[in-house]
């Protein structure tokens, strides 16, 4: 069994650490922006693939007490790092946190790399080159206070990069923020759902992944742990192929999207081609004024911009207040939820929120309103 910690947004860590579990991993404790969890190889393969809520999985290599950077470089020199990289793979290191002597990331992760390209240059005669957009090992170095641990980065690449959507509006969500709000808002296949203000369609895509219980992981050409000197390709054929045959042909209930704006709304299409899954949900270009309820019930779930990225903040209010009133008048039997960073515009909406919960876009503090439609 090894120790592993999932990295995720902040706020979603109750999320993750749900989702790890119904993915096996066992003593799962969520942490500050993470989650800890034990588990075999084979689960960490299987998180990789299937974890749609959290950004990487870490591996930890070595933990150690760390106050500056001569202390840092001997620490790192420590590790036999033939084990872990030959001279012929390409490294990268990324640093967070920090201490009152280790205080520039960049700095930081100088460092390590320097103790770990000095130590395969004296034992073998060769080093590896550093290459920080696509290398073979990503090691992630992270301090705190006196405290560094240094993990190998089994993802690579973030795990929200699902390789589907090479197409994006404006300020799309996040894929693992959209996947971690469908899990807040308690919506299950077996509910209709819409988001009028779809953009680039992340959750309505989303949320037909999940339905069709197709892991996000199948579109990535590439995790960190391919490269790794200890990758099983046979297990994770076997995992690969397990995900392959799992999906569900068809959706349980219909997943909406739309939008006024053409151009945006043909990027949501080439995202779900992308996925192949454009034949199991509808996108449609309506005005939010002109919008009718698809089905008697169902669950409404969508972000409207809120003026820090998007958009001028008066013509917004009219924005949310019509969201209100589409609502009150044309969706009794649904659930909405709208997510804004924007107070003084939700309170434009106009209805009693039935529950507030706080979530991260980013930096941006925002709010998840939960509107019951009676
Ligand atoms: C913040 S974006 C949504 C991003 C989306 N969740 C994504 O991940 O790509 C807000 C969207 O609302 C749409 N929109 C704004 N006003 C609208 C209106 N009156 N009717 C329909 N769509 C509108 C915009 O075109 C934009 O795509």
């Amino acid at each position: 069994m090894n120790h592993y910690f999932a990295t995720v947004a902040r706020g979603l860590e109750p999320i993750a650490a749900a989702e790890l579990e119904r993915l096996g991993a066992k003593e799962v404790r969520p942490d500050f922006t993470g989650v800890h969890f034990v588990g075999d190889k084979a689960l960490l393969y299987r998180v990789n693939l299937w974890a749609r809520t959290i950004f990487r999985v870490l591996v930890p290599i070595h933990e150690f007490a760390c106050y500056d950077a001569q202390m840092l470089y001997r620490e790192v020199q420590k590790i036999s790092w033939l084990d872990y990289l030959h001279p012929n793979n390409t490294l990268a290191v990324d640093c967070t946190g920090g201490n009152q002597k280790l205080n520039h990331t960049h700095f930081t992760a100088l460092q390590v790399k320097n103790a770990i390209v000095d130590q395969q240059r004296d034992k073998s005669g060769h080093r590896s080159s550093v290459d920080t957009e696509n290398p073979d090992v990503r090691i992630n170095v992270h301090i705190h206070q006196d405290r560094c641990i240094l993990s190998l980065d089994s993802s690579g690449t973030s795990l929200h990069r699902r390789g589907y959507r090479p197409a994006m509006g404006l300020a799309p969500l996040k894929e693992t923020l959209a996947a971690s709000i469908l899990d807040m808002a308690e919506w299950d296949a077996n509910l209709p759902f819409l988001d009028p203000l779809c953009g680039s369609g992340t959750l309505p895509l989303e949320a037909a992944l999940k339905a069709l219980n197709i892991a996000p992981g199948l579109f990535r050409e590439k995790f960190g742990f391919f490269s790794w000197l200890d990758f099983d390709e046979q297990l994770w054929d076997e995992i690969w192929a397990e995900a392959e045959n799992s999906e569900i042909s068809d959706l349980k209930a219909p997943i909406w999207g739309s939008d006024k704006d053409p151009d945006i709304l043909s990027q949501a299409h080439t995202n779900a081609q992308r996925c192949g899954i454009a034949d199991k949900l509808t996108f449609t270009q309506t005005e939010l004024s002109q919008l009718e309820a698809p089905a008697d019930s169902g669950v409404l779930i969508c972000n409207p911009p809120y003026g820090e990225r998007l958009g001028d903040e008066r013509e917004l209010g009219e924005l949310y207040k019509m969201l209100g009133d589409v609502f009150k008048q044309r969706f009794k039997g649904w659930t909405a939820f709208v997510l804004t960073g924007n107070k003084e515009l939700s309170k434009r909406v106009g209805l009693k929120t039935s529950r507030r919960i706080p979530v991260y876009n980013g930096s941006l503090a925002c709010t998840l309103l939960k509107y019951e439609l009676y």
